[in-house]
């Protein structure tokens, strides 16, 4: 995996635990916890003696996992963490010499940082990804939007105080690459080997980070007149009407099409918070993406998608 698909990666799946474990034993079951919840990677701190074995275990457990290495204050940790399998180092403070060597050794390297300064440290060693921390006691999402004035250039993982209340904030700020913590993993959850719990905190936060929701439903019609004769029907109950090209709006909330478009019920359509964090979500359910339907805005970002499955005889499509 090189750097820019590792970040792809952190992007599209979005959520990236922050695990401090005791017992190495219990990292691959820790492991298969997460990846049941639907989450695929993991910052293991070198915050206990079991993290080197930790990382080992699991990375030759689940090759396809992306396992990194957490609260690396050093480049001697840095260089154990690799060794161990890390595909990836962070820490909770930038140290010039753990950046350089990761650097050198082409390691991509997400140090902490929380004020312009230290962001500065870090474009000027070619770093434009850095962790924002301790995220939420050093100002959270109003933080991140000021930053993103000057610091345009700069995407952050984020953690510090997330949990599954204010992680919707952090998945809607637009300089946030992922976002990180250990409400999913908390040590007593580890320690009692309640596994299911994980599971279901990770499912939860990987729906949270989506914020999926019904924006319209769309109805098939033959043709124009049809669909005007329908749309007559709801003027009836007081809906605004706004006729377009391809379909008639009522309230936004109901479509009705001048052709038999996709489903066979209709279409449901959904908003959520990022179209390509949704896509992975949708794709690690077993959802396909209907190629013809992707449209990308100016920035080359999706703008909406069909999936190729239809629920309850209802094409589905998503949008932001
Ligand atoms: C970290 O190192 O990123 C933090 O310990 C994670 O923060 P949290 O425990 O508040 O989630």
């Amino acid at each position: 995996m090189t750097k820019d698909e590792l970040y792809t990666f952190f992007h599209d799946s979005g959520i990236v635990p922050v695990v401090k474990i005791d017992d190495a034993e219990k990292a691959v079951p820790l492991a298969k916890a997460m990846i049941d919840g639907g989450i695929n990677s993991a910052e293991i701190t070198f915050r206990t003696a079991a993290a080197e074995e930790a990382i080992r275990k699991v990375t030759a457990a689940f090759p396809k996992m992306v396992v990194g290495a957490g609260t690396v204050i050093n480049p001697q940790l840095a260089e154990k963490a690799v060794a161990a399998g890390a595909k990836f180092i962070v820490s909770a403070g930038f140290n010039k010499d753990t950046v350089a060597w990761c650097l050198s050794h082409n390691i991509p390297v997400v140090p902490g940082v929380c004020t312009p300064s230290e962001i500065e440290m870090g474009l000027s060693m070619g770093l434009n990804v850095l962790k924002f921390f301790p995220a939420e006691a050093s100002g959270g999402v109003a933080m991140l939007k000021d930053l993103s004035g000057p610091f345009s250039q700069v995407r952050f993982m984020t953690t510090g105080g997330i949990n599954p209340n204010n992680l919707p904030d952090y998945a809607k700020a637009s300089n946030v690459l992922a976002i990180g913590g250990s409400w999913m993993v908390k040590a007593d959850l580890i320690e009692n080997e309640n596994w299911e719990e994980i599971t279901r905190l990770c499912k939860e936060a990987t729906v949270k980070l989506q914020g999926i929701q019904l924006a319209h439903v769309g109805i098939n019609l033959p043709d124009a007149d049809a669909a005007a004769g329908v749309a007559d029907e709801f003027a009836k109950l007081g809906l605004e009407i706004k006729n377009g090209n391809s379909s008639i709006f009522m309230n936004k909330e109901i479509e009705v099409m001048k052709k038999n478009y996709l489903g066979k019920n209709g279409h449901l359509a959904f908003r959520c918070y990022d179209l390509e964090r949704t896509a992975y979500f949708l794709k690690n359910k077993g959802f396909t993406i209907n190629e013809e339907t992707v449209s990308y805005d100016a920035k080359g970002r999706m703008k909406v998608f069909y999936v190729n499955e239809e629920i309850g005889g209802f094409a589905v499509h998503f949008i932001k």
